[in-house]
This record gives C-alpha cells, structure tokens and sequence, in this order.
C-alpha cells in the first residue's frame, strides 16, 4: 500500500519509490506535516511544531489555538488568520471574502479518476496507482472541497487537483482555486522557470528564493511563449545529477500563476493553478467546481530524475492515441519551403522529390484555403482554395498516395479573419466585448470557443475535411493572444470566466476530433512554443518547439523545453541553411544532429536541394527511422548546457539501455583550448558499446568514465555518436 491513513496520530501517509508526502488532521485542520526524502510509516506527530507567534496574526482560540499564519496548512484558505498566499478564496452570498475549511473525511481507491472536460493524467492496468480523496468543509458557508492526491508509486509522480462542491442555498463565486499548495518549513531553495518570447522561448532561470513572491504566470489566454505553467524548487547546490529538486507543473493551455513566498519564518509557500487575476466562477447550489490537475514531482538525485519522472508520465500517461510510443512520420513541411507561395504544381514536384529522399510525409501549412496569399485574410474559411489547388486536397492526396507519402495539413482553427466569409456572416463569434475596438493580431481575431454553436461550427467544418481520409497529420497552431475578453451572452457575474470556459470548450472540441480521428496524428503550435504545455499534451503529442528553426538557437531551446517535457514531444526539423530566422549558415549534420533528439522532419524545400544535400536527408532520414523508436521511448540526459557554456551535448539511452545516441555541438569557435571529452551517463557499464560510425569498441566504463572526445574547434560544427551494445 503506498497510500495510509494512520488512523492513531490522523496521519496520511503517501510512499512513492522515493518520496513520502504526509499530512496530519489536528484540531480539525488539515496539515501538511512533510515531502522530501522517503521515510518508514509510523506516528510523525514529532514533525508538527509552531513558532507560538506570527506577528499580529490572531490564535484560533476556539479550535486547537493554532496561529494559522504560523503552521503549514495543506488546502489554505483566506479570511481566518492565515496572511500568506491562498489556495482558495471564496466570495459569501453577502459578499464577504472568507472560508475556513476543516477536515471531514477521506477515501483511498485504487484508480486514477479522470477530470471531466479537462487534461489529465490516466493510469492503465497494471500501474501501482493509489488515489486519496480528502474531504475539507465550512460547516457556516457549508462549501466543501474534495482534494484528490494520486500517487503512481514506481513513477514519483503525485498528482492533485481540487473539486469545490457549493452545497448551501445559495450563490458564491470562486475568487481563486489552485490546484495545490505545498508549505515547506524552510525558504532554502533556488526557483527554476522558463522565461522567453516568440523564436527564444524557454530560455532557463534558476535564482534563490527571497522573501517575497517569486510569481511565474501568464494572463494572456495562452500558457504562453513568455512564461511556462510549470516551476522546480531545487536545493542550492542541487546539479543535474546530485540534490533535491521538487517539481509543480499545471496541466493547462490558459492563463496560469506558479507562486512561491518566502515567508516570515523563513519558510515558503508554493501554489499553482489558473490565474487568479483573470479568473472568477459564480457556483451555483449543488454545482461543482474542478479546478485543472497539477503534477508533482520529487528527486531526490537532481534535475535529471525531476526530467525523467515527468518525461515517463507525460510521454506514457498524458500522451495518447497510436503515436505515443512509437517514433513518428519523417515529415516535410511547406513554410519554410514555399511559405504562402505554392500551388498543385509546385507541391506535387516537392512530393516526387520527397519520394526520393526518405520523406513519409508531406505536410501543406499554411495558405491552402480562402485566398490566403498573405497572413492577412480567410482564417475560418476552411475551404480549399482552388486558384492553387484545383483539383482540392484529394489532387494532392492522389498524386502521393502511389509514391507512398502520406499528406498533413494545417490549421489555425481557433482564428477568424475580419476579412473572411466566416467573421462576415457571424461577427460575433470572436472574442471581444461589444461598443469597444476589436484588437487585432497578425489581422486576427479569436473565435469565442466559451461559445458552444463556435466549437460546434469548427468541429463541424474541419470534419469535414478530415473525413475524406486523405490527411494523415494535422498541425494545429495558435498565433496570437487574447484581448478584449468577453462573452455577451453570459451576465456580467460570469465575465471572469470566460477564458477557462475557452478552454473547456477548445478541449471538448479537441477530444471530439481526436475521438472520431484515432488515427490523424495532432501536433499542436503557437507561433512555435506559445501553447507548449502539457494540456495540449493530452491531445497532441507533439508540438512544433519553436518558430526558430536555428540548429543552435535549437539547442538551449530544445534544453530549456527538456526541463519539464520529453523529447518526443518536441516536433524539430532540419532547415535551410543559411536559416531564415538567424541568417546562420550551419553545416547539415550539424542540423540533423540537433533535429535528431525530437520528432523529426524536415523544413525546407527539396527541389532546391543540391544532389549531395538530397543523398544527406535519405541518409540521415534513414538513421531516424532506424532508431526512432528508441529515442522516444529512450531516457534523455543533458551533458553539456548551451545556456552556460559554448557547447551542448546530450544522449539518449533506449530503455534496454542496449543503444546510446549521442551528439555534441560547439556554438563559438573554441580555438587552442583545453581537450574536451564527453561523459555519458545512463549506459550499462559492463556492457561493450560498438559506435555505429567509427566501428570502434568502447565499454560502458570507459563512456560514462572517461567519456569520448570531442575534439572540435570550429563553430557550429558537430558530433554525433550512435553506441550499440555488442552482442
Ligand atoms: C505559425 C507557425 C509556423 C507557420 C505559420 C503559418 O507562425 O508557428 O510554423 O505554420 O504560423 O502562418
């Protein structure tokens, strides 16, 4: 058993392969006694002690004297004393802003429940997986609050989220709602993020924890390329291999607030969920409220565990449908090769020549439909353009089939152009609030998916296309953020909820398609990483990391993103040299090995390609469709960091660890400086490995020990090394 109720001392106990998570009833509060390091099960009443002060903040004489600003409480609420950070504030029928929650009861199953309309973890059969529901209740307001933990136990995984019941006679709304909050007794940690922008996104920050708030969020109706929903406490001197690290990631695509404070007492508060200055929910008598899942995370042996663990989890239990363990088409996408500019003619020689250098598949972005010749009309007028498609997709589609190449297709369908037919006959089913200016974004606006005829509309119309069976990948992109935020069919007391009604209607829509299209591959975009998250996750399993396709602005990219979410998730193509966002000029295998470590494809246009470029991508199309497989399913490790030092270098070991693919890349000129060589980890050290290109042996010992050399002096330049364990 992994979860206990140790009913002698009220004590919840929750035993992961390395962690324990202990909370304590006392007094009728609900406590968080401990998280960290695994410990044996028994009374650990020893844990709980107070300061007996907490400036000026009033005793609970009448229940237990508790000074609620002084212990570490586990659901905390506003109103009674406690003056840190909330997990819940509610607003009373009689607009008062108070709820004091106490314990009621508690249940332990065995599954892991789903959350209805939302993202979410799942377990499957066979998993060590042990839910505790914990029941909390104003007994003056009579609101309760179901707190759900499920552990998967082999995994280090803890995932939490609240369900708040109104079970009085009348209205409340709900001011703010994490999906958890952890209290630790001491403010010893440095905080890891993601911060960036459009073509720099998740770029990695680590600085210490002060007194204070250390807030990570975004209110821009999108997780966001500025900030990601996920944050790490990690010990000072935690490194990628050694010390504690605590993970808290949100399984969410709208506006979000990661928090932590350190508090007097030096101790800190961590909460994440949505974010509390947008967001509001009026609940009804008898109507719940669930809030999004959050997913907790403990290494006791640095950030690359803490990646792992969430690596394992995303890629094996959020990620569904038929590409989730398996490596994933080697694709060619228009953008880069035509932009806006193709027709039938131009894309049928690129697919004849795709045919010849190892392609599977041909995805056409953005321009097929309305008469988009610019990025500044027909978003919603999904109809096929036929000035440049005459003979519609079905022409295209034909014209692969016998060649063997699959078609994908792109797709913004949460966007209308004001100049659409769509925006034309329905003006009002963009976001936006009426009398004021519409504001737009690469000249579009948001389609209101709190509106349920919208989502209707584009189930209905991108069916439509997807039913004739001719697409085999769709991407799905998202380019701007909201603004204007409103929804006039709902009353004035339901504005603030607008934006997670967005989602709840974006992710019906998106589970409805990838229902009733099991076998379409879904990768989701946002201008590149504007929408990286793991509530996209659920739906799509990959997502196109970045609109810079620059090999070496990739790579602290791609290790900013690798914190948190696996490679498999991190769609990466080989582009054109010199690149089109940067102007770099790198040389190919330097952008295959970079392209390498993601879900693989190619961005740039094969009819322009010179007869030794054209030899290079069937040769390195082969070595991703000979070793994909692994490298999904395969354990990342981050040798080098491209955010400190002038290189990058990483491997992936496949789960037999029979298989190491390693590559090495030098982003400055590194002239007469000391040797390098690179230290693999995660090999079997007794094993003998043959490297692929040089057919020399090495044991396991001597690649994680000594390491290989990487004698490179050159900017840009690369190594790539493929270890296969002799048999
Ligand atoms: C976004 C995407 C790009 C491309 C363009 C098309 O910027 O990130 O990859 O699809 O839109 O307009």
């Amino acid at each position: 058993m992994s979860v206990i109720y140790n009913k002698d001392c009220a004590q919840f106990q929750l035993n992961s392969r390395s962690f324990t998570y202990l909370m304590q009833v006392k007094d009728g509060y609900l406590l968080h006694l401990y998280w960290g390091e695994k410990i044996d099960n028994r009374d650990h009443s020893y844990m709980f002690w107070e300061q007996g002060r907490a400036a000026f903040s009033p005793r609970q004489e009448n229940c237990g004297g508790f000074i609620l600003d002084d212990i570490p409480l586990e659901y905390p609420c506003w109103g009674r004393g406690d003056m840190r950070t909330p997990a819940l504030e509610i607003i009373n029928p009689d607009g008062t802003n108070i709820i004091d929650l106490h314990y009621e009861s508690y249940e332990i199953i065995d599954t892991k429940p789903s959350l209805e309309g939302l993202p979410a973890v799942y377990a499957e059969q066979g998993d060590k997986v042990q839910t505790l529901i914990i029941t909390l209740r104003d007994k003056i307001s009579d609101i309760s609050v179901m707190l759900y933990y499920t552990l998967f136990e082999e995994t280090d995984i803890l995932t939490r989220h609240a369900v708040i019941k109104n079970d009085s006679k009348q209205s409340v709304f709900i001011n703010r709602a994490m999906s958890a909050a952890v209290d630790f007794d001491h403010k010893n940690f440095d905080i890891i993020s993601n911060f960036g922008t459009h073509v720099r996104e998740r770029n990695i920050e680590r600085a210490p924890l002060k007194y204070g708030k250390y807030t990570m969020s975004s209110r821009r109706g999108a997780s966001s390329h500025v900030h990601n929903p996920f944050l790490i406490m990690a010990s000072p001197t935690a490194d990628e291999v050694s010390g504690e690290v605590y993970g808290f990631v949100l399984v969410y695509s709208g506006s979000f607030t990661a928090e932590v404070a350190g508090n007097q007492f030096s101790s800190a508060r961590t909460v994440i969920g949505l974010n509390s200055e947008e967001f509001g929910w009026k609940l009804n008598p008898g109507e719940s409220f669930i809030t999004p899942e959050a997913v907790l995370t403990y290494s006791p042996a640095g950030l690359e565990r803490l990646s792992d663990n969430y690596h394992k989890i995303f890629r094996t239990r959020l990620c569904r449908g038929k590409y989730r363990d398996i490596r994933r088409p080697v694709l060619l996408n228009s953008w880069e090769a035509c932009y806006f500019g193709f027709d039938e003619e131009r894309l049928k020689k690129i697919g004849t020549c795709c045919a010849d250098i190892g392609i599977e598949l041909l995805v056409i972005d953005d321009g097929w439909f309305g008469v988009r010749d610019t990025d500044n009309c027909s978003l919603g007028d999904w109809v096929v353009d036929k000035r440049k498609l005459p003979n519609g997709i079905e022409g295209i589609y034909n014209h692969l089939k016998p060649l063997g190449i699959d078609l994908g297709i792109w797709f913004e369908p949460e966007m209308v152009s004001p100049n659409s037919d769509l925006y034309r006959a329905h003006p009002d089913w963009c976001i936006h609030i009426p009398n004021r200016p519409r504001s737009e974004g690469r000249y579009q606006l948001i389609l209101n998916l709190s509106k349920p005829e919208v989502c209707d509309y584009l189930y209905a119309s991108l069916a439509e296309i997807l039913k004739t069976g001719a697409i085999a990948y769709v991407k799905w992109d998202f380019n701007r953020n909201m603004t204007e935020v409103g929804n006039e069919l709902l009353p004035p007391d339901r504005q603030r909820e607008v934006t997670h009604r967005y989602y709840l209607g974006l992710y019906s829509l998106m589970e409805r398609l990838v229902t009733d299209f099991p076998d379409i591959l879904f990768e989701s975009c946002s201008g590149g990483g504007g929408r990286f998250d793991a509530g996209m996750l659920y739906y799509m399993p990959q997502v196109w990391t970045s609109d810079n396709s620059d090999a070496i602005e990739r790579l602290r990219i791609q290790y900013g993103t690798s914190l948190v979410y696996p490679m498999s998730a991190m769609s990466a193509h080989v582009s054109a040299s010199p690149n089109h966002q940067t102007d770099h000029t790198t040389p190919f295998d330097t952008r295959f090995t970079v392209a390498l470590t993601g879900s693989f494809g190619y961005e740039l246009d094969p009819t322009s390609l010179s007869e030794d470029e054209k030899a290079a991508v069937l040769r390195t199309a082969g070595i991703y469709k000979e070793y994909g497989d692994r490298i999904v399913n395969g354990t990342y490790h981050r040798l080098r960091n491209p955010h400190e030092e002038n290189c990058a270098a990483w491997c992936i070991v496949s789960e037999d660890k029979g298989t190491c693919i390693a590559g090495y890349v030098l982003t400055h000129v590194r002239l007469y400086e000391n040797n390098e060589r690179i230290r693999m980890r995660g090999l079997k050290k007794d094993a003998v490995y043959v490297e692929k290109f040089s057919g020399r042996e090495y044991s396991g010992y001597q690649l994680c020990g000594y390491g290989i050399p990487a004698p490179l002096t050159l900017e840009y330049r690369s190594l790539l090394w493929i270890f296969e364990e002799k048999k």
